[in-house]
């Protein structure tokens, strides 16, 4: 289950800078008249990019305002979805899914390795502080249960053993190879397989 937690520490404003403010209203424009406040969840994302991968209180304040909606409107969509980081994050941010397909999977074993690797509890930085981990809800790539993403890449199919591996790389600086770590293209069938047919009581 994701944990929300909004930081203690927070910057007292915030502001887009000349890139993302020509983004933003780029993207204002593709709703209609009267209806901007529906680019709330992209201008929040924007927001976070900007801020090292999370969303200060001051930042929502800065979005109500640019769309012209409450503040307490923009607070509610930032905490609901997992997608925005309400604390400040590692540079490596994992975040492990842990919803039914990829629980019954062995996802427990991948936060155990979290808890080994980066540290014992969700939202902590790694003891060389370039790290941070949490659980979420489904990432949508249940096929390739259990996993995990690091930043914007996915990692599948994975086991513990696996999973210590790709940390112990993030925790040195390295860069591991996303994807299936079964050698699966992605979501393919293994050993060629090309129907369920091809099993006894498939
Ligand atoms: S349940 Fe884990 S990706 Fe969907």
């Amino acid at each position: 289950m994701s944990l929300k937690k909004i930081s203690k520490e927070q910057p007292s404003d915030f502001e887009f800078n000349k890139i993302n403010m020509e983004l933003a209203n780029k993207m204002v424009k593709n709703y209609p008249e009267g209806k901007q406040q529906s680019a709330v969840m992209s201008l929040l994302y924007l927001a976070q990019r900007q801020n090292n991968n999370w969303i200060p209180l001051a930042a929502m304040k800065y979005i109500a305002k640019f769309l012209g909606m409450p503040y307490i409107k923009v607070y509610e969509v930032a905490t609901f979805y997992s997608m925005y980081n309400l604390s400040p994050v590692g540079e490596y941010f994992v975040q492990v899914c842990t919803t039914t397909p990829c629980m019954i999977r062995g996802a427990n074993k991948l936060v155990e390795a979290c808890k080994e690797k980066i540290s014992e509890n969700e939202n902590e930085l790694s003891t060389n502080k370039s790290c941070s981990w949490m659980e979420v809800e489904c990432l949508g790539a249940c096929v390739n249960a259990p996993m995990m993403q690091i930043n914007d890449d996915y990692f599948e199919d994975l086991d513990k053993e696996k999973t210590l591996k790709i940390l112990d790389k993030i925790l040195s600086g390295e860069t591991p190879k996303p994807g299936s770590y079964r050698g699966r293209i992605n979501n393919e069938p293994e050993n060629n397989r090309k129907t369920l047919m091809d099993f006894k009581n498939a």
